[in-house]
């Protein structure tokens, strides 16, 4: 497929780009500031401003098109560019750059046609992460059809841009999915991060205990774009397991005692739920943490 990528120099965007050119994609990145992956195009170009979308998604991604005559048709757009997370940016800032910037990106792509579009929600919807003081999710496991109410305004600019991607697609009778992204572990992070995370699970707890490596990321992403036809769909994007190598039955009474379950768990499944990628897209992890780390504890 020709893919449009919307923050591809990022944390997250750089391992699933490097995915999906591996998996044959001509993809071109736009970002504020070029990623340089052998066989990716880079533009630099600005979400917030709805000109440069609509320019981005008509142009070539390198000369070898350009030498072929007219642009050809984007196949899809991922769009992953925005202020990731509160304490980077003033709050109403954090907000404006996310809500716009999705709006500009998706009123473009189907404006333009393109029949396929995924965006990088995220876990904060749910509203525990950015929540003020300690708050408990209404019901684990968390799952998409979950009412998310977030408080702050990262996670209320992550669900307004849900919205916009339902009204979108209603009104282009298009695909949009949004993947409600956890918290995101490239390969150095488990040696640098989770033994503190084992011994300390506390710093876990505003997570709900999950993480999505950034590579079966780029596989979630992957199969996304193979899907068609599903209309406005969610997704929770995360690992088969919790972050951590305590049980669901000791980090619900630890972390989260009074809070119901909606149906049973299994001993370690993760608490913010992949059961829907798993089923309807197939996913099946290819990193979970405990290919990278030996932990004596768990089960
Ligand atoms: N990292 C996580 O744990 C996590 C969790 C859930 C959801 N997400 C979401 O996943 C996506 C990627 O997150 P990340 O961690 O890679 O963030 P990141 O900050 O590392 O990458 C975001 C990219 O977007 C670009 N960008 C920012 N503003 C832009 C603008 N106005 N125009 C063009 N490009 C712009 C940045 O230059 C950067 O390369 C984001 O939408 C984020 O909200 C991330």
């Amino acid at each position: 497929m020709r893919i449009l990528f919307t923050g591809g120099s990022g944390k997250a965007g750089k391992h699933v780009v490097a995915y999906l050119a591996a998996q044959g994609h001509k993809v071109l990145n736009v970002d504020q500031v070029p990623l340089r992956h052998p066989g990716v195009g880079d533009l630099v170009a600005d979400i917030t401003d709805s000109g440069q979308m609509f320019n981005a998604m008509t142009t070539h991604v390198d000369m070898a098109e350009m030498e072929a005559g007219a642009a050809p048709a984007f196949d899809a757009v991922v769009h992953f560019a925005a202020v990731p997370s509160l304490f980077l940016k003033a709050e109403n800032e954090t907000f404006r750059v996310n809500t716009v910037g999705t709006y500009n990106v998706i009123e473009a792509a189907a404006k333009l046609g393109i029949k396929k579009i995924i965006i990088a929600s995220s876990e904060t919807t749910y509203g525990v992460c950015f929540s003020n003081g300690q708050t408990d999710p209404k019901v684990l496991p968390l799952e998409e059809d979950y009412d998310i109410d977030p408080m702050d305004s990262y996670g209320m600019s992550k669900k307004v841009n849900e919205d916009t991607a339902r009204a979108f697609q209603r009104r282009f009778g298009i695909d949009i999915y949004a993947l409600r992204i956890g918290n995101v572990i490239e390969p150095h992070e488990y040696r640098q991060n989770f033994p503190e995370h084992f011994a300390n699970p506390a710093m876990r707890r505003r997570n709900i205990f999950c993480y999505i490596d950034a590579r079966d990321l780029g596989q979630i992403v992957d199969l996304a774009l193979k899907k068609d036809g599903l209309g406005f769909q969610v997704f929770n994007a995360t690992n088969d397991t919790n972050s951590v190598p305590y049980s669901n039955q000791e980090l619900l009474a630890r972390f989260f005692p009074g809070v119901p379950l909606s149906r049973p768990l299994k001993p370690q499944e993760a608490l913010l739920s992949n059961r829907k990628i798993r089923e309807v897209l197939g996913f099946k992890e290819a990193h979970n943490w405990r290919n990278y780390l030996d932990d004596p504890t768990i089960a």
